[in-house]
């Protein structure tokens, strides 16, 4: 599958809670792009296997199941969601059953496949498109290719804080959730197809001990760098 040129794409790759939805929404405003969460659909597939009953681990089930779904992704990043054969889904999807099954649904190739075939639709307009395998799978020809990472217990913080909306995460969530990260990484780090992994040519941004808003502006001077201009 050879990739359509992706001339107005910005590739945002890198592990759980390393900040990139806020980044990669914060940059496509700005820049009047598209935002594209591919997590976002490799979470619907799953969740479409979850209702199946298939087990992931049956990869010709999992392939016959998520040919079967409709998969339709909302691409404003002011609005973002997702919807499975037409119901919106986007709060389902950050369930834990999805959360524990979607590294095993997401490494299976024929999956990956349909996945990033609609994925290069969705950005061939423009887009900001985040994450694991964009800048060396989904658009490896992207002008601005950025991967962010941010030290495992700071992650771990931020993905637990995103569970508990407003209450401080208790330290027992917080190992919980990075022990769950680190196992959801060693999969999506070390899988055949597509792994999470650095494109030779992306920038490295280390978001540990930068806010939302700074990762932004860095982002967007490398967009800028690029020929990338702010929306009216
Ligand atoms: O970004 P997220 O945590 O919502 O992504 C959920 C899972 O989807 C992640 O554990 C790995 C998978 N994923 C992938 O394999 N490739 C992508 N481009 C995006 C996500």
């Amino acid at each position: 599958m050879s990739p359509a040129p992706s001339p107005r794409v910005i590739a945002l790759d890198g592990p759980s809670g390393s900040g990139k939805s806020p980044v990669a929404r914060g940059v496509a405003r700005v820049l009047g792009l598209s935002y594209v969460d591919t997590g976002a659909m490799y979470r619907a597939a799953t969740l479409a296997v979850l209702r199946a009953g298939v087990p992931p681990t049956d990869a010709e089930a999992v392939e016959r199941v998520v040919s079967a779904a409709t998969i339709s992704l909302s691409s404003d990043p002011d609005a973002p969601g997702v919807q499975l054969d037409g119901a919106d889904v986007t709060a389902e999807i950050r369930g834990p059953e999805v959360t524990a099954t979607v590294s095993a649904v997401s490494a299976v190739p024929a999956v990956r496949r349909r996945m990033v075939a609609q994925q290069r639709e969705l950005a061939a307009g423009g887009a900001v498109v985040e994450g694991r395998d964009i800048g060396t799978a989904v658009a490896p020809d992207a002008p601005v290719k950025v991967f962010l990472d941010a030290d495992p217990d700071v992650r771990a913080v931020r993905r637990a804080g995103d569970r508990d909306v407003g209450v401080r995460a208790e330290g027992d969530v917080v190992q919980a959730v990075a022990l769950d990260l680190a196992r959801r990484d060693r999969l999506d780090s070390t899988r055949a197809a597509s792994p999470l992994q650095a494109a030779a040519d992306a920038v490295h941004l280390d978001s540990t001990a930068l806010s939302a808003d700074e990762v932004i502006a860095r982002v967007l001077e490398l967009a800028a760098a690029a020929g990338f201009a702010a929306a009216r």
